[in-house]
């Protein structure tokens, strides 16, 4: 790297303003987001993100499932980009900085080596991945799944949500379907800074956490059919109670998690009832299941588990059970080299950092499969996420921002001598 490589920052303050600019853009009352992926206020931020690109010279590229990749020229148009990313969408009630510190560094970086002249061997890539949260449209990572070959783009275009809008509507109603081809488009590596969002980092007064995996995750969906029946007149014993067969269905799959500490994690974070009427007992349920865990064989026995727990409450309780898996990411070790250039970014920079790996689904875990990647966490307070209340500081996020900048000039200088040599 040259030396005027070697001591270049990012400017912390603008990258803070413009964080703090795109939270407007579906701001909670709470100091969150609420910015869903294909809404009004998706397409509010990504015309905004390509505007900020242009304007920092980029040309801009949109492919068939959304993906915007705003691209900054190198010397050798015949290198695959160097990208950077993460999302722009955000959960119901999400935060100012999940995902979005991904991208929005990734523009920093762009401002910052325009500034300071520094024209770079590869081009260089800032991506916004469509749909990262899969809150609204199941599974999370839809857009960069595609970009991986993991899922077919028919699969993603039907996925709907749960007002049986599709994403294939939504995203045409946006304006954001773009004529490329999603996945035709090599990259030489892919770096995703992200906030933690659990406590490690923060418990441990690191800066920087090296991400060296993302653990596995399935999740399922539930449909219990019992009878609607009257709340009144219809005996405790002869009742076919959705509702409640579901009650114990959840205890049981949090038991689950609990029996396989410390590291598996199961969730049913979405439940709804039929009729929902005070005075019906409910006699149909939906609902999710997300489960965790760093290993494979582990979630396999997880699964084994929950589906035969499951079959005994439903037939205890006299209703019926449709249970679906209708996700599987595996775990996902990252790139030795990648890995490598985001440690000793953090080394050169004298931030106190750590291995570690991640509980979240990011899409740097689908691009993996197509392009050498890594990513890097940066501490958020008490490691809420998925939370109005999110918060990390802006010397953190600077940091961050700085590894980013540093592991991308440090895998451009190693491609150039690829090419040289
Ligand atoms: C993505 O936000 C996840 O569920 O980990
Ligand atoms: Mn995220
Ligand atoms: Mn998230």
């Amino acid at each position: 790297m040259s030396q005027k490589a070697t001591n270049l920052r990012i400017n912390a303050e603008r990258l803070w303003e413009t964080i703090m600019e795109t939270a407007q853009i579906g701001a909670t009352a709470k100091g969150g987001v609420r910015r869903l992926t294909l809404s009004d206020l998706d397409r509010r931020v990504r015309d905004w993100f390509v505007d900020a690109c242009k304007k920092a010279g980029c040309s801009i590229t949109v492919d068939d499932m959304g993906n915007i990749f705003a691209r900054r020229a190198g010397k050798n148009p015949n290198l695959a980009p160097i990208a950077v990313g993460s999302h722009l969408d955000t959960q119901p009630s999400g935060g100012k900085f999940d995902g979005i510190i991904g991208v929005l560094s990734g523009l920093e970086l762009l401002r910052t080596l325009n500034e300071a002249g520094i024209e770079t061997e590869a081009p260089i890539e800032v991506i916004d991945w469509t749909n990262e949260e899969g809150s609204r449209f199941a599974p999370a990572m839809l857009a960069s799944g595609v970009f991986a070959g993991k899922f077919s783009r028919e699969y993603a275009y039907a996925r709907a949500d749960r007002d049986g809008k599709s994403f294939g509507e939504e995203l045409e109603r946006i304006g954001y379907r773009g004529e490329a081809p999603c996945g035709a488009h090599p990259l030489s590596a892919f770096f995703e800074l992200h906030i933690e969002q659990g406590p490690i980092l923060e418990a441990e007064g690191k800066v920087i956490g090296v991400v060296t995996d993302v653990q596995g995750m399935r999740w399922y969906e539930v449909t219990v059919e019992g009878e609607d029946c009257h709340a009144g007149t219809t005996p405790m014993p002869m009742r076919k109670d959705a509702l409640l067969a579901s009650a114990r269905m959840i205890t049981a799959i949090n038991a689950v998690g609990r029996r396989h500490a410390p590291h598996a994690v199961t969730t049913v974070g979405l439940i709804e009832a039929q009729p929902n009427s005070r005075n019906v007992i409910p006699g149909k349920t939906f609902f999710t299941i997300d489960i965790r865990h760093p290993h494979d064989a582990v979630l396999a026995t997880m699964e084994d588990e929950i589906t035969r727990e499951l079959e005994a409450i439903a037939a205890a309780c006299g209703v019926s059970l449709a249970l679906e898996r209708v996700w599987n990411s595996p775990p996902v070790p990252f790139a030795k080299e990648c890995v490598d250039a985001v440690r000793e970014a953090a080394r050169d920079l004298g931030l106190p950092s750590r291995e570690i790996i991640s509980g979240a689904g990011h899409d740097a875990a689908y691009v993996a499969a197509v392009a050498p990647t890594a990513m890097i966490f940066v501490p958020c307070e008490r490691g809420i996420s998925h939370n109005e209340l999110e918060k990390a500081e802006p010397e953190h996020v600077a940091a961050g921002a700085d590894v980013l900048l540093r592991a991308v000039l440090a895998t451009d200088a190693r491609l150039a001598e690829g090419v040289r040599a």
